[in-house]
């Protein structure tokens, strides 16, 4: 426990990230700023990236209509095994070693539905959506249908940074086992509750994101901190404030596995203050079945692929398993 105050009395500074204008024409000045912050740490913001205000004001509306829904209308679209649907709160627990119950913070998971390769419906992560119901949350299918779409475009625009960055050819990851097919979960999250780090509790408990990146809005709510170094002791935390206009960006495990370790996954937590906070994290993945192994501009004879290949799926299986409460304890409820 003395390490844990120390490491929270060491929780004061606001990172300031490298920003990408995601409409700089000039591509190669934006792959190098990048390249920098992929570096560094993982994290940055981009601005100019096309969604609109008012498609995200309304995002972010009907997000709150949902969760401030009665907890048994929330249980009729209840997740699947396919992790589709309402995660309540502490159905997750990202930080078991440091967290006594699991994260305070209830959410509802969308994807894509458009799966032309999967004809028996039996791949992970590929079901239809639940969605609540149209006469008691009218047009909310609609809004996230088409900010899935917008962040799924952005997503897109940043890879193909992301690609010069990592010395590719710009289009490297839009083949069709990349992200031509791929996993994309839209993610509404509410946090509630004070957190107390000495006590183990949070609203969202430290982690790396599993998969390649995640374009992250949020509101106005201080929460989000990240640690620039997981090996430091005690553990430097710093708040990432949310920028008007500009979405936060960062790295997940599977790109950093990809890239051989040189690209970074940061350490981020959040902690509530009592205020609601409510943030949506699009997760983006390549497809199911994409074979994800060393990029062969991240490998040389002095330094070989440190991690064995894996399929995207049997990486994210295993995550979310790892991370989530057994669908069945919901039955005895
Ligand atoms: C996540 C996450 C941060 C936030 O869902 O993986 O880190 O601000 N969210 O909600
Ligand atoms: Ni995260």
């Amino acid at each position: 426990m003395e390490n844990k105050t120390q490491e929270e009395a060491s929780t004061i500074k606001v990172s300031s990230l490298t920003c990408i204008d995601l409409a700089n024409t000039n591509l190669h000045q934006s792959a190098a700023s990048l390249k920098q912050a992929c570096l560094d740490c993982g994290f940055f913001y981009v601005t100019n990236h096309g969604i609109s205000e008012e498609l995200r004001d309304e995002a972010f509306e009907q997000s709150k209509k949902f969760f401030a829904l009665p907890l048994e209308e929330k249980m009729k679209v209840l997740r699947n095994e396919k992790h589709r649907g309402y995660s309540p709160v502490l159905d997750q627990i990202l930080d078991p070693e440091n967290q006594v119950d699991g994260d305070y913070k209830e959410s509802f998971f969308i994807g894509i539905e458009d799966f032309k390769d999967d004809p028996h419906g039996d791949t992970p992560f590929y079901s239809p959506n639940l969605w609540p119901d149209s006469d008691v949350l009218p047009g909310w299918r609609s809004t996230m249908e088409k900010y899935h779409q917008e962040a799924l475009r952005v997503c897109k625009t940043i890879a193909k940074l992301l690609a010069l960055a990592l010395d590719l050819e710009a289009d490297y990851f839009d083949k069709p086992e990349i992200l031509g097919n791929p996993i994309a979960v839209m993610r509404l999250v509410h946090y509630e509750g004070v957190s107390d780090p000495s006590k183990g509790i949070f609203g969202c408990g430290a982690h790396s994101d599993f998969g390649m990146m995640t374009l992250l809005g949020t509101d106005s709510v201080m929460g989000l901190q990240i640690c620039k170094d997981k090996e430091a002791k005690p553990r430097k935390w710093e708040y990432v404030p949310s920028i008007k206009g500009a979405y936060i960006v960062n790295l997940g495990d599977l790109l950093e596995r990809w890239s051989n370790g040189i690209f970074k996954s940061t350490l981020h937590r959040v902690l509530g203050n009592g205020q609601e906070r409510y943030s949506i994290p699009f997760f983006v993945e390549p497809s199911h079945d994409c074979l994800v192994e060393c990029l062969p501009t991240c490998q040389s004879e002095n330094k070989p692929p440190k991690y064995p290949a894996i399929t995207c799926k049997a990486y994210l299986t295993q995550r979310y398993q790892q991370s989530h409460v057994d669908l069945s304890i919901y039955k005895q409820i």
